[in-house]
């Protein structure tokens, strides 16, 4: 005898269907055996799932099962697979009807029956709907991640014995019903803005930063304010729209950090990320990797801001590592089964001292450290990653009568509502371009996202600005890539104004956050 039942695996962040097949032959001697390439975790299902349907009060088919978990070439963790495992068992235990063909089975049993927690739940909803399946049966800690996908019935799912109770027509569960609600509670930043004295040109840098998705270096003697300005940064971010905030919802449930949020609300993620990583991170957990590849820091700040505080202290090698996913928005992890992708969308910000005693430049107190060491610091940011980075500013210290000044700056709440209007003529303008030739601008949400076909089109610059430019090439030593970058920024820095062309100012502008190159 055999039974059918479909469950799902993870392949990075998607999800794929597994179908698990099982046969029992009623004359040979008890057991159990699993193939298809199972991990660890998927070899000792069978204990709990045998466990798990006796504590649940239904009969263990008596005889030798063999179960298979297809397609064999993909290999299979964890413990998700327990239920559908379960199910099958109990069709060959005549418990169960034998045809359950649209509905699809994830979930980790515990001794008693009862269902547990399994992560990647909102990508494996969704392949479920896109492949056309009916209902999808998770654990009720689950479901309300589940149902932010529309358009498949998701039942959450408490015990073994209910849900056997409801496929055999006795006591029906409801399908879990989500309004998906992006407002939520104001969050509540850190730090605001208008507490921030002085700084004036490092805020509309970060405004400039913001408001394009451009990367952003502050640099400046200690105590000045770097670590401070870079960490208020998320009070001014524009607020996720619902494309974006699933993307990033589901990168955080295939790493397991969704239910951090708390219960009962909707698990989507609202506010954009913000990941400040030390600089003694590995590899694996700045980029992702591992045996069975996790999103990484980059990926977890997709959408929005990964700060690297004290860049120097990460090391080259760390930095290097940077640089692809800073030009591709997205990081490709290669093993022996094949490479992965993970989005890597964000907007980076970094802070630096000048130098080892962090005083170089400093118009009132004198560097210690000799030129030889400045250089050499200043050099664990290779040129490459520095040409990444489209705006370069300096943080200098605060003068007294400034920090003790009462009066308070503007509010982040304000900046924030610039940003958004030019977020919002950049999101109309791709979406214009979309209507208009027929090709897809998917993907393109901000300024830093284009790519070179776009800054063609959206960027032509008038005569007295071409001069500019030239004169910046020539005297900067400029590289293709910093000249796009400039007309990137400058298109941002337009779009703050409202502008519907980039003028000379605007691009002056984007030229003077360009680094000077100290020696
Ligand atoms: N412009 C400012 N306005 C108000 N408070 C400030 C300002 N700059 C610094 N401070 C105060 O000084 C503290 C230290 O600042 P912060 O940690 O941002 O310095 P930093 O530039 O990152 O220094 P380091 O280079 O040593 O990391 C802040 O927590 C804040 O209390
Ligand atoms: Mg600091």
């Amino acid at each position: 005898m055999l039974a059918k039942v479909h469950s799902c695996a993870l392949i990075g962040l998607d999800g794929a269907i597994v179908e698990v097949e099982a046969h029992i032959n009623p004359k040979a001697l008890p057991g159990v055996i699993v193939v298809g390439l199972p991990d660890a975790a998927v070899k000792e299902s069978t204990e709990r799932v045998r466990a798990a349907i006796i504590n649940s009060g239904l009969s263990y088919p008596r005889g030798r099962i063999t179960v298979n978990l297809a397609p064999a070439d993909l290999r299979k963790e964890g413990p998700a697979y327990d239920l559908p495992i379960a199910i099958a068992l109990l069709i060959l235990a005549a418990q169960l009807p034998p045809d359950l063909g649209e509905m699809l089975f994830l979930g980790e049993l515990s001794l008693d029956g009862s269902l547990r927690h399994v992560n990647g739940v909102l990508p494996m909803a969704h392949v479920a709907k896109e492949l056309g399946y009916a209902s999808l049966f998770v654990p009720q800690a689950d479901a309300a991640e589940a149902a932010l996908v529309e358009g498949i019935d998701v039942y959450p799912v408490d015990t073994l014995g209910r849900l056997a109770a409801h496929l055999r027509s006795l006591h029906p569960i409801e399908p879990y019903r989500a309004t998906i609600d992006l407002a939520g509670d104001a969050p509540m930043y850190a730090c605001d803005f208008q507490d921030i004295k002085g700084q004036e040109h490092v805020k509309r840098a970060l405004e400039v930063a913001a408001a394009g998705g451009h990367n952003c270096l502050l640099a400046g003697p200690p105590g000045a304010g770097k670590t401070l300005l870079a960490r208020s940064v998320p009070s001014i971010l524009p607020r996720l729209t619902l494309a974006e905030a699933l993307d990033v919802t589901r990168i955080y449930s295939v790493a397991d950090m969704l239910r951090s949020n708390g219960a009962g609300d909707s698990p989507i993620i609202r506010n954009r990320p913000f990941r400040a990583p030390h600089h003694t991170i590995s590899h694996a957990g700045l980029v992702g990797g591992g045996q069975w590849p996790r999103p990484g820091e980059i990926s977890l700040a997709h959408r929005g801001v990964l700060f690297l505080d004290e860049m120097p202290e990460f090391g080259s090698h760390t930095l290097e590592v940077l640089r692809q996913p800073l030009e591709d928005k997205v990081v490709t992890i290669s093993r022996a089964q094949g490479s992965l992708s993970f989005p890597a969308n964000f907007m980076l910000i970094g802070a630096q001292n000048p130098c080892p005693c962090g005083y170089y430049g400093d118009p009132e107190r004198a560097c210690a450290c000799s030129a030889g060491t400045v250089s050499k610091y200043q050099k664990r940011l290779s040129g490459p990653l520095l040409d990444r980075i489209d705006i370069h500013v300096e943080t200098p210290r605060v003068p007294f009568q400034k920090l003790s000044d009462d009066r308070r700056g503007e509010p982040s709440a304000m900046i924030r509502e610039r940003v958004e209007a030019a977020r919002a003529r950049q999101a109309a303008r791709f979406a214009e371009r979309g209507r208009s030739n027929g090709r897809q601008a998917a993907g393109l949400t901000c300024n830093a996202d284009m790519g070179p076909t776009e800054v063609r089109e959206f960027c032509g610059v008038d005569e007295t600005g071409r001069q500019l430019l030239a004169a910046a090439m020539r005297q900067m030593n400029l590289s293709a890539r910093a000249y796009h970058r400039i007309l990137k920024l400058a298109r941002t820095i337009a779009d703050l104004a409202g502008c519907e062309h980039i003028q000379p100012s605007h691009l002056a502008e984007a030229i003077q956050y360009r680094p000077r190159r100290t020696e």
